[in-house]
């Protein structure tokens, strides 16, 4: 079903086609308009590459030993350093990293800001923020640098800028006014990109904002009436605001309430969300896309993604333990027979070929959870699929 009923006409912005539902899960194929660029089967799952680029994993292994078909970089790091104009110079991001045919997509930069500088400020006319490489010197990103740097990188999608809260500190107030400016961000994005060049279509994808509150007049109803209503050609919709620390019971409430909510022919991508068992439910409540630095980050730590949870490779029990991490995996180490044993020594002397390995194979178990949900969608059996994932993750001991 990979590449089922292409458009024969070009297009300008990017289609998805349902292949099948079970229950409200959905196994579909994203076509971008890009010439020559491969489908997206989904549900996805998309590695994060902050800088355009992952650690330890080149693009060639992403593509063609992990099948990973597209990747996420972030506007912010790559504004700062090495900056756009030079990745545009160099024909884009995709050819400044060789050449690729990959496909991308670029989060517009608010929120790494506000998570990542300490000193940063939002007013109605962007996010005020110190350089990190320049301490006391402050910079500003206004919806429409955004867009031009998003342009500059050339992503086949982009993000709007959005006013992210944290939904742990922030109050009533200040939630009411970043879901209005959130809104309001977003035109001043769509503006910025039909200014641009009409040759470069890039799909721009709001970000549904709007707290915890999933009540009738609640925020999150504002902002998904005020996305609905603004452009019946919007190319797929992300929804924001989530896995900052709320509890499963809120997050599970807003996903369901936005899935149910946005257009049914459009790609819904859950920003921020990597748990294999968080990808497992909100793909039960229609969800097609997601992006995490988890499965990344945690194998710098050492630590691996097994069925029924995780395995932590520095730990004393693995110096003995003589398996491969995972049957089955097609990652490199687990393909080569090296061992949880062999890991740990590695990690334990320091030899950062032990990151890379852990990192495919982490990438690999990701891939694999995302095909193993996309085939039972396909088979009708999404619910078994889904009962018999949680509950190995709560009996099997690693
Ligand atoms: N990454 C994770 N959550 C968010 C969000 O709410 N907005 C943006 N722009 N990026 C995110
Ligand atoms: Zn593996």
């Amino acid at each position: 079903l990979k590449a089922l009923d292409a458009p024969a006409t070009p297009q300008h912005r990017l289609e998805l086609h349902i292949h099948n539902l079970s229950n409200r899960a959905r196994a579909g194929t994203i076509h971008l308009q890009r010439p020559s660029s491969r489908p997206i089967p989904t549900p996805m799952f998309m590695p994060v590459g902050t800088k355009g680029c992952l650690k330890g994993v080149t693009i060639d292994e992403l593509m063609h030993c992990l099948d990973c078909p597209i990747i996420l970089g972030n506007t912010y790091h790559l504004a700062i350093q090495p900056g756009t104009e030079l990745i545009r110079e160099q024909g884009q991001l995709r050819k400044f990293q060789g050449n690729g045919n990959h496909n991308l997509l670029t989060d517009s930069g608010g929120f790494q800001m506000v998570s990542l500088s300490k000193l940063s400020n939002v007013t109605e006319e962007g996010v005020t923020f110190e350089n990190p490489f320049a301490k006391g010197e402050t910079m500003l990103l206004k919806p429409e640098d955004s867009i031009r740097h998003q342009t500059n990188i050339g992503a086949d999608i982009i993000m709007a800028l959005d006013d992210v809260v944290s939904s742990v500190i922030a109050d009533d107030d200040r939630f009411r006014e970043a879901t209005y400016r959130t809104l309001r961000w977003y035109d001043r994005c769509l503006q910025a990109k039909d200014e641009g060049d009409p040759d470069h279509q890039q799909n721009l994808f709001p970000i549904v904002q709007g707290g915890l509150d999933t009540g009738l007049g609640g925020l999150r109803e504002q902002c998904l009436a005020g996305f609905r209503n603004r452009d019946q050609d919007i190319a797929g919709f992300a929804i924001g605001g989530l896995a900052g620390g709320e509890s499963k019971d809120d997050f599970w409430r807003v996903v369901n309430q936005c899935c149910k909510s946005l257009p049914d022919d459009r790609p819904r991508y859950l920003m921020g969300v990597g748990y294999p068992l968080d990808l497992v439910v909100c793909t039960a409540l229609g969800v097609d896309m997601y992006d995490c630095v988890y499965p990344t980050r945690t194998a710098r730590f050492g630590v691996a993604l097994i069925n029924g949870g995780t395995c932590k490779l520095k730990a004393q029990a693995c110096a003995t333990d003589f398996r491969i991490i995972q049957e089955n995996c097609k990652c490199q180490a687990c393909q080569r027979g090296i061992t949880r044993s062999r890991l740990h020594f590695m990690y334990k002397t320091g030899n950062p070929v032990a990151v890379q390995l852990l990192t495919q194979h982490n990438l690999a178990y990701m891939m694999q959870l995302v095909g193993d949900m996309r085939n039972a969608i396909l088979e009708n059996r999404y619910p078994e699929y889904a009962r018999a994932f949680v509950k190995n993750m709560f009996v099997e001991e690693a």
